[in-house]
């Protein structure tokens, strides 16, 4: 008896021809298996060939042996071939999808806003030195915005904010509503309700009715700052001031108080920052032919603002400051027109 007329034999070809088609991954791999074991000379079809020379009772045990691998392997071969076109398909999807060798897309992240990153460090400034940040509305009654700031009705003063009205000033409104001209009416609504000792920052957008130009918007920024206590003096205006200003502008700086007018203070100043030039370069720190620049109006709180919001001015006192965080950033980066802050050009934007 040939030894491929065995059952034993057959089983060992189907075990040898199991462990080879799973080693197939490609079609390719898989129709030369099938050729090799079930083709016309395959291993296989060679041993069924053999079973018509065999003895009537071996050619039942080992044909039907046979004939029950041949059908195995069949199937085995499909499912061998489903799942190698599966795997083709997903890594073709994938490689579709992801071209691991291309770059990125870059995704845009945004910054702060320059106002907004100059604000924040105005208000850490003042913050670090036991200053609140507080706000207060936009849409401000002319009570808090004039009146009670010593700006009465008709006072000429009130030239030096041309103001946007929300309902036009009449002789019967004692109320009309306007866009704040300023950030001081937060002076009377902070000291209405806090008692002394007070100290607060006031960030917060303004409104005027004017033409812009280079250095004017109708819509801007202020910060504003009050401090009142018992005792508290222009000495300590000053040295909150000046603190403030070597911290935004650096240890080298010196400042300059001026009289200024400012209705709801006396006395009334401006202060300014030195920008002498560099005796070696011969260069200015901003790039203005000026010794001092301008930063912000501040003075000792009037009495009759005091008076106005139940304070005793023989008690307390206080000092009370205002200035553009637009034009500190002008005045930092040499930034030439104000305009710019506001007309969302990203070229200007992304500089910051
Ligand atoms: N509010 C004033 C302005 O807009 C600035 C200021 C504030 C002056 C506080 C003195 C004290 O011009």
């Amino acid at each position: 008896m040939p030894d491929n007329a065995s059952v034993s034999h057959v089983e060992s070809v189907r075990d040898a021809a199991l462990a080879e088609l799973a080693a197939a991954d490609t079609a390719e791999q898989i129709e030369a298996w099938r050729i090799a074991w079930l083709g016309r000379r395959g291993r296989l079809t060679q041993v069924l060939r053999g079973v018509g020379g065999l003895s009537p009772d071996e050619r039942r045990s080992v044909g039907s042996a046979a004939n029950r691998v041949k059908s195995l392997l069949e199937q085995a071969r499909a499912e061998r071939q489903d799942a190698v076109a599966r795997a083709k398909s997903d890594a073709d999807d994938f490689t579709d999808a992801i071209d691991v060798t291309l770059p990125g897309w870059p995704t845009p992240v945004g910054g702060l806003h320059p106002t907004t990153q100059m604000i924040r460090e105005i208000c850490d400034a003042f913050g670090s030195m036991g200053f609140d940040v507080v706000e207060g509305p936009e849409v401000e009654w002319d009570l808090y915005n004039f009146e009670m700031l010593n700006i009465p009705k008709g006072h000429a003063a009130r030239d030096m904010w041309a103001t946007l009205w929300v309902d036009q000033p009449d002789e019967d409104d004692d109320y009309p509503m306007l866009m704040r001209t300023q950030t001081s009416p937060m002076q009377i609504r902070t000291m209405q309700e806090r008692k002394p000792p007070i100290r607060v920052i006031v960030p917060g957008k303004c409104y005027r009715y004017e033409a812009t130009d280079a250095t004017h918007e109708w819509h801007f920024y202020q910060v504003e700052g009050l401090a009142v206590d018992r005792g508290i003096t222009f000495a300590d205006l000053k040295g909150t001031l000046y603190e403030f200003a070597r911290r935004i502008f650096g240890e080298e700086r010196q400042v300059r108080f001026r009289c200024d007018y400012f209705p709801f203070v006396e006395p009334g100043v401006d202060m300014s920052i030195s920008n002498f030039k560099d005796p070696q370069t011969g260069k200015r720190p901003i790039n203005r032919d000026e010794d001092w620049i301008e930063i912000l109006g501040a003075g000792m709180v009037h009495p009759k603002v005091l008076e106005g919001v139940g304070l005793d001015p023989q008690i307390y006192t206080g000092f009370a400051f205002g200035m553009g965080p637009e034009r500190i950033s002008m005045l930092k980066y040499g930034i030439e027109d104000i305009r710019l802050f506001y007309s969302n050009d990203l070229r200007f934007l992304n500089q910051f």
